[in-house]
């Protein structure tokens, strides 16, 4: 059987940290492209990886490109490009910037991958992936965006290091829009199955939950140019593992919701079951009352940013 053709749209810091994953878990061919100004640096980033396939024992092949037409009968496409928030910057900071290179990159894809599965990474994420399967016209189960997965391993993180456990057996749920209004699930989060909520106050809990809404402005911070990106791409490398690999996997990502959650139309951060037919189910959690009303918030947010993009394009 063929090896999986990997499309990295965006060969700048997460794409070429995916590009390396994707050699070292061999799951499948990748191609990395980006614009023509970057000139060899798709080509170079391949080939960088490539000559080290022995030490990893990769046998996958990689190429660059500046030419969409690479992604040709991609399986699985990845999209980074764009522009990353600086310092002082929201992601909402981006929405004029990014979405005209998300319609370009949409159309791409119709043209050469209409078969794909298409994981949008590029902020401001739910307004991005909402633009993309919009401008691109793929069925909505075959496009989702990237940020549950890394939210949700950030709020981990944060309650295995308060705690003093392994983070390997800590699961987390974060929902709603990929920004401040984030939603930590509390009854969501166990930590070796036992619910957080016998292992922490709600008053600790929020405060992590408050951590994780900033985490990336933290890092954004601390870096001083750009954003997170090692975790960005790992996170996303998860995502198409689903797919690929037909996992049924359970996590929170952006998904187009139809009627979920009384949202209709729009793109927001839930759970979803992902197989080889990308969103297979859309799961509704319970929240409290105030979780709801947070939710509902973030839902609102997703939406002003839609809307947007509805009226400049
Ligand atoms: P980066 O600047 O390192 O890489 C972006 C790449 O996109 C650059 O190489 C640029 O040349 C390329 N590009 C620009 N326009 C393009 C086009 N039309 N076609 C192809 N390539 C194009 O940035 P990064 O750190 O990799 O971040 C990429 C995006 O991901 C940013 O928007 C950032 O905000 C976002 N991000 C999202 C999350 C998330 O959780 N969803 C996390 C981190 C970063
Ligand atoms: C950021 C990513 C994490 O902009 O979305 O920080």
């Amino acid at each position: 059987m063929a090896r999986k053709k990997i499309a990295l749209v965006g060969a700048g810091q997460i794409g070429g940290t995916m590009a390396l994953v994707l050699a070292q878990k061999n799951l499948g061919d990748v191609v990395l492209i980006d614009i023509p100004m970057t000139q060899g640096m798709p080509k170079g980033k391949a080939l960088d990886i490539m000559e080290g396939r022995s030490v990893i024992n990769s046998s996958v092949d990689l190429q660059g490109s500046t030419d969409y037409s690479a992604i040709k009968g991609a399986d699985v496409v990845i999209v980074t490009a764009g522009f990353p928030r600086m310092p002082g910057m929201s992601r909402d900071d981006l929405l004029d910037k990014n979405c005209g290179v998300i319609k370009t990159v949409a159309e791409a894809i119709k043209e050469n991958a209409p078969d794909a599965f298409v994981i949008v990474i590029t902020n401001p994420l739910d307004a991005m992936v909402y633009n993309m399967q919009k401008q691109s016209g793929l069925p909505a189960n075959k496009v989702i965006g990237m940020a549950g997965v890394l939210d949700s391993a950030r709020l981990a993180c944060f309650v295995a290091d308060e705690l003093g456990v392994s983070v390997e057996d800590v699961k987390a749920l974060v929902m709603g829009g990929h920004g401040d209004t984030m939603v930590s699930i509390m009854e969501c989060v166990s930590v070796g199955g036992i619910p957080v909520s016998q292992l922490m106050s709600k008053e600790k809990f929020a405060e992590l939950a408050k951590r994780t809404a900033g985490a990336g402005g933290e890092i954004v911070n601390l870096l001083g140019r750009g954003s997170a990106f090692y975790s960005p791409a790992t996170s996303a490398i998860h995502m198409a593992e689903a797919y690929l690999l037909d996992k049924k996997s359970v996590f929170s990502c952006a998904a187009k919701l139809n009627g979920e959650y009384g949202v209709n139309g729009l793109y927001c951060g839930v759970p979803v079951v992902v197989g080889a037919n990308g969103v297979e189910k859309i799961l509704e959690v319970k929240m409290s009352a105030e979780e709801k009303a947070a939710f509902d918030k973030s839902v609102e947010a997703c939406k002003k940013n839609a809307e947007w993009v509805d009226a400049h394009t």
